[in-house]
């Protein structure tokens, strides 16, 4: 099945989960090339043009997924606008930097990490949705990960997402979440077949 990303942290995780139920392939892998449109300014939005922009070209059934940081004292920013965050082409560095400065004195950190995969199956659009509550630490703590995984601690543990081991990350990560509902929904249509 083919997921609608280039990006290798994610596929490594959501091929990690899905082990043993699909395999699972890039858009590289199927010779897809270009930038995927995201322009709707909701995380469900995004994930359907994403997973439709594949299914137009391939006819096969297909995943993605988008994700959004949504910091409390921000009033919800970045969100939909994470990837984007300190501008087109910004680099996650730039992404972290711009986030820590707009909290610099701020006592609220709370955040969490949201996001929605759509599946389309035979045409058929589907929604799984995960998210993870958590802080915004004051500086960059671990080098695992990708994004704002260095300064994202996850309520109930005392590291970033960036000091975690994949699989603790999967456990309780807005993608993993989301991705588990998914691996659910899989099982059971293979159980029905
Ligand atoms: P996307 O549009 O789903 O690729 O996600 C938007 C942005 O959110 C990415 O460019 C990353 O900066 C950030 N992001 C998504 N998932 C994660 C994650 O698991 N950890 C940290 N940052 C993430």
């Amino acid at each position: 099945m083919i997921f609608a990303t280039n990006n290798k942290h994610k596929l490594q995780e959501v091929r990690q989960m899905l082990d043993g139920i699909v395999d699972v392939v890039s858009l590289a892998d199927v010779g897809l090339e270009g930038d995927i449109p995201e322009t709707a300014d909701t995380l469900q939005g995004n994930a359907l043009q994403k997973a439709q922009w594949v299914y137009q070209r391939t006819g096969r059934d297909c995943f993605a997924d988008d994700t959004g940081l949504e910091v409390e004292a921000l009033g919800g920013a970045p969100g939909v606008y994470s990837a984007r965050y300190a501008g087109e082409h910004c680099s996650f560095d730039d992404n972290i930097n711009k986030l820590l400065a707009a909290l610099d004195g701020k006592e609220n950190r709370r955040a969490d990490f949201r996001t929605v995969i759509c599946l389309i199956e035979k045409g058929v659009p589907r929604y799984f949705e995960g998210r993870v509550d958590g802080v915004i630490l004051t500086e960059r703590h671990g080098v695992e990960g990708f994004g704002y995984d260095p300064i994202f601690m996850p309520d109930r543990f005392a590291l970033s997402f960036a000091e975690m081991p994949l699989d603790v990350k999967n456990m309780i990560s807005h993608r993993g979440l989301a991705t588990k509902k998914l691996v659910g929904y899989l099982r059971q249509q293979n159980v029905a077949k």
